[in-house]
């Protein structure tokens, strides 16, 4: 049991905490369901990429799957080998693109003919042959939230079957290009094993189509995207997922490569933030913390549900009640209609599964510094980021200050 009293009192609010056990043990759930075959987890270090996150996950054995030239910089910094990095992403630079070629990654995986061009032509200009990878959108639609679905011809990731056997051919034709892998990812948060399953199939097909002509793909890289419990959803046990994917693998011989965020960390993480008031509003009932939309954006951007307990010794009744922050925005709320006892300044409200797309998706809007975050691993906190001062908000501003 995590004492978020104690981490309160000493750490400030608001807070995020971290139970580094808690991710260990998703991350084993999970590495044992693939026992006995080749597989390689790359954590997505979008979901929560604390340097010391990334470093628990590198002991563990995990590679990364990295959407930025940040990112990947982050993976190395944290220990995660180069033979375990994989870049995706729609819209990389040449400074990027040249970047993870001169850090020799695992691959690259492109996302486009316009961008399969800028690799080649970059790997020429450092005389250096570059394993790539091919996204591949399925037009799979993978039934989860509209902002988070990736695999329909109508989103804007990957390239239709195809154009993806077109730039096979071409990739397998250049000098400087190897083409070891194909990617697909259809979604965040999936819930149904179907949409995986088709994805999977039509994936595989190519696989074998490309085997046909001679191209032999050593990574079957199947994305993110397994859900998690936010609230009381029916989630795909991992076996089950593995199992799944292994069904539509039949006479290929293939590293299965996946590249889970949510999954690690999300029911891991806690954010920690304290009453400051509650105030009524002709009927309707608010209380206001210190902690708002710019620390964690998912109640306002997707009306995401988070589970919120309030550490308070009150028994009395439970009633409905916004929760905001002190943005001006109207969209500044972490629920609706939660029920919650009365609360007084500085009880503790604890928002549950914020683990992934948590601090990561923070900004300063309102001038507001970003939370320090904790981690607790074997009974023990430590800060794992200090809280933003306000110097480091106008560190680089500063200097262009006129008279
Ligand atoms: N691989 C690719 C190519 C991805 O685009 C993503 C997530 C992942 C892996 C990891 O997906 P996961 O296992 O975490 O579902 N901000 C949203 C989620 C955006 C997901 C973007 N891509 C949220 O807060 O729900």
């Amino acid at each position: 049991m995590i004492d978020f009293k104690k981490l309160a009192k000493e750490y400030e609010t608001p807070l995020y905490v971290y139970d580094f056990d808690s991710m260990a043990t998703q991350y084993e759930e999970l590495k044992s369901a693939f026992r006995g075959r080749k597989s390689i987890i790359a954590y997505a270090v979008k979901a929560n990429s604390n340097l010391s996150v990334i470093r628990h996950f590198a002991k563990l054995g995990s590679g990364a799957d990295c959407v930025s030239i940040g990112e990947v910089r982050r993976a190395f910094l944290a220990g995660i080998p180069a033979y375990k990095i994989i870049f995706s992403g729609v819209g990389k630079s040449d400074d990027e693109i040249r970047e993870a070629i001169e850090r020799d990654i695992l691959y690259i995986n492109v996302e486009s003919e316009a961008e399969l061009g800028r690799v080649e032509l970059i790997a020429k200009e450092l005389d250096k042959v570059v394993r790539i990878s091919i996204r591949v959108n399925p037009n799979i639609d993978p039934k989860t939230h509209p902002y988070i679905s990736t695999g329909l011809h109508d989103n804007k990731f990957g390239v239709d079957l195809s154009t993806a056997k077109r730039m096979y051919i071409g990739a397998n034709n250049s000098k400087n290009l190897d083409p070891v892998g194909i990617h697909f990812h259809i979604g965040s948060q999936l819930t149904e094993l179907e949409p995986i399953y088709e994805a999977a199939v039509i994936v595989a097909d190519l696989v074998r189509s490309l085997e046909a002509i001679d191209i032999k793909l050593k990574f079957f890289d199947v994305g993110g995207g397994l859900g998690v419990k936010y609230d009381d959803e029916t989630t795909i046990r991992p076996y089950d997922y593995v199992q799944t994917i292994l069904s539509t693998l039949t006479a290929l011989d293939m590293t299965i490569l996946c590249e889970p965020g949510r999954f690690l960390t999300a029911n891991a993480g806690y954010f920690a933030t304290k009453v400051l008031y509650e105030k009524q509003n002709g009927e309707k009932r608010f209380v206001i913390v210190d902690g708002a939309m710019n620390d964690l954006l998912r109640p306002s951007l997707y009306n995401a549900y988070h589970k919120i307990e309030a550490l308070t010794e009150s028994k009395a009744k439970k009633r409905a009640v916004d929760i905001v922050g002190p943005v001006c925005e109207s969209g500044d709320f972490f629920a609706k209609d939660y029920p919650l006892p009365p609360l007084e300044h500085n009880d503790l409200l604890i928002v549950r599964s914020a683990g992934a797309y948590g601090f990561g998706m923070g900004s300063n809007y309102n001038t507001r510094r970003k939370s320090a975050e904790v981690a607790v691993e074997n009974g023990k906190a430590r800060v794992i980021r200090k809280r933003e001062s306000f110097e480091d908000l106008i560190a680089l501003e500063q200097e262009f200050l006129e008279d």
